[in-house]
This record gives structure tokens, sequence and C-alpha cells, in this order.
């Protein structure tokens, strides 16, 4: 049988052919396929080397070199897709049998956490939660809750005061609210009693920041108007409150204090859980932890919203969330809550 005369452009053809195969292959064995095809004993390459003895002397050196050119850019091109298939990973394999890989799930903020608890001991005394704005006029942060113009908190050191142009100039400045209690003004203009409300939000205050101050803090507020309320039922309400939150031995105390929007006030203290009453350094002392302000709102208030003090009465309440937060889980430094650390907030 006589084969064709092999000629260079064959060659060039070959050698295209050759190199693309190789390129192309997806995997070793489709690889040793292209090897075999064109390297193999019977293929068309061997079958030219093998005649170069027989070819005229004015072709062979040509066709030989060639030949063998091809043959080497050949092997060199197999060796490297040979490598690059081996390194490349395994194609995905699907177990259906195996467990899912679990979903890292988010979760509440230690201080929303506490809020939630804070609210959930109310709910069952028929409490609805309600929010008001964080930058407020200076008639609901002070005006409107019988806080003098000549009371030192009005003074700026005190408040956040907005540089902005205020959209109500009858109600004053813009601020920054120094406290969630604004939000009762805004409530009882808006609504007619009897209500019992509850306010978490933050607040705002220019206090360099330690250990147990931060410029922005959280409190929730708690009002509650009708008639014939009394003193009797604000001690009530937040006895069980601190009971449902601390524990039923709680034990909780009242103390004569003065707010502006309050008449009679007082700041409530829970015996300190650390040391019993007895004075540690969780107390600063004093065996007691101060929780909360409290009082009987002022009848100026019930005015300024155009309630008549003579049929109606009413107690408010307000407590920093931070400080309860602290206490459950006996954290010593407010920092903690606001570096958004997650070695510090995946514990809660
Ligand atoms: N607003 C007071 C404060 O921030 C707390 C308070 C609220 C006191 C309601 C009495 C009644 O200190």
């Amino acid at each position: 049988m006589t084969e064709p005369a092999p000629s260079l452009q064959e060659l060039e053809q070959l050698t295209a052919q050759a190199l693309a195969a190789a390129r192309e292959a997806a995997t070793l064995s489709e690889l040793e396929q292209v090897r075999i095809r064109f390297l193999g004993r019977k293929s068309r390459l061997s079958e030219i080397l093998r005649s170069l003895p027989h070819l005229p002397p004015a072709q062979r050196a040509d066709i030989g070199k060639r030949a063998n050119e091809l043959k080497a850019s050949l092997d060199a091109s197999l060796a490297t897709r040979r490598q690059a298939l081996a390194a490349a990973p395994a194609p995905p394999s699907l177990d259906v049998t195996l467990p899912g890989s679990a979903v890292v799930q988010g979760r509440l903020h230690p201080i929303s956490q506490t809020i939630h608890a804070i609210l959930s001991c109310f709910l069952p005394l028929g409490f609805e939660v309600v929010e008001g704005p964080e930058a407020e006029f200076e008639y609901y942060n002070f005006d409107a809750l019988n806080i003098p113009r000549d009371h030192p908190s009005r003074e700026s050191f005190d408040t956040f005061f907005l540089e902005l142009p205020s959209s109500d100039p009858a109600k004053g400045r813009l601020l920054l609210r120094s406290h969630t209690s604004p939000v009762q003004i805004r409530v009882m203009e808006s609504l007619k009693p009897p209500l019992r409300i509850l306010v978490p939000g933050k607040v705002f205050r220019p206090d360099p920041l330690d250990a147990s101050h931060s410029f922005m803090f959280h409190q929730v507020e708690g009002l509650m108007v009708d008639e014939r309320t009394s003193f009797a039922d604000l001690k009530g309400v937040l006895e069980r409150f601190l009971k449902t939150l601390f524990g039923e031995a709680t034990r909780a105390r009242f103390r004569p204090h003065f707010f502006p929007f309050t008449e009679p006030s007082a700041e409530v203290d829970i015996a300190c859980a650390s040391c019993v009453g007895r004075g540690c350094s969780t107390c600063a002392q004093k065996g007691w932890l101060e929780i909360m302000g409290c009082g009987m709102v002022h009848p100026n208030v019930f005015k300024a919203v155009g309630y008549d003090p003579r049929r109606v009465q009413g107690f408010a309440f307000g407590m920093g969330v931070e400080r309860i937060a602290m206490l459950q889980h006996g954290i010593t430094d407010i920092r903690l809550f606001f570096e958004n650390d997650l070695r510090f907030l995946e514990q809660f």
C-alpha cells in the first residue's frame, strides 16, 4: 500500500490540528486520546517519520526537521495541558444525603434585647408602644414639660442643639432630644385620656464618653393617664415590672426626688443583687442601684396639652436601658455596646 508523500503543507495543517486538540481536551483521558491520535504508532506523524529514509534527499532534510519540531511542540503542549487538568478541582459531586451547611443567623443587639424584655413586662398591663422623633423641638423637650427657661439643662452644654432652621419657630429651636419625655406631650396632644403608653428610643447628651456615660443612649418612657390614677398605681406597676424583669425576690425603694414635669417625684432603686444590700463596687458601696425616675404628672403638663388636671391624673416614668442591660449581664463598661466588636456581641 502506497502512502501519500508527506509535504510541508500537510505538516503545517497537522501541527495546527494537533495543538488545537491538545488545548481543547477537557479531561485527562481526552488528552490521552489526543496523544494516541497524533503521536501514537499508527499516527500520521509516526508514519511520516518512518518514511523519512525513503524520501528523496532534497525533501528529507526539510520534512524531517519540521516533523521533529511538530513532535516536540506537541509533547510540550500535552505536558502543559496535563498539568493544568491535574491541578483543576474535581468536578463538584452532589451528595443529597449530607446534612446542609448551617446558615449563620444574626441576632438582636443586646440593647434591643433588653428593650424587648422591658416592653414585654408592661404589655400584659395594657400599655401600648409608640415612638417619637429624635430631632425634637425645644417646646416638646422642655417648655411643655414644665422645664422653665432658666433651668440649667436648657443651656447648650447639656443639649445638642441642631444648626438647622426650625420648621416651626413657635416651637423653638431643633435639638437632639435629651430624654424620651417629649413623646408624652406628643401623644397627649393627639389622644384623649385614658391612655397607657411606652416609648423606647435613643436620647442624646453631650457627656464625655467614659465607662458609664455615652453621648447617645436609650430610654424607655412610660405614661399612664386616667381618672383616679394614684401614686399607689405607680408603685404597683413599677414593682410588678421590676420583679418580672429582675426576679420575684427583687426589692425596690422609692426615694423622693425632683423632676419639673412630675410632682411628687421619686427615683427608684433596687437592692444590689451582687451584695444583697451590704455595699460593693457594683453599687458604689450604697447597697442600692438607681434604676429609674418617676412621678405623678405635673398639672402644668396636663394644662400644656389641654387636659383638665382636676379630672385626670397620671404617672410617668423613665429608665436608662444601658444601665439595666449592664445589671442584667454584669457588664461594667457602657462603651462595649457601641464598639461593634463581634466577640462581645456574639455572647448575647
Ligand atoms: N426624663 C427623665 C430623665 O431623663 C426621667 C423621667 C421620666 C422622670 C418620666 C420622671 C418621669 O431623667
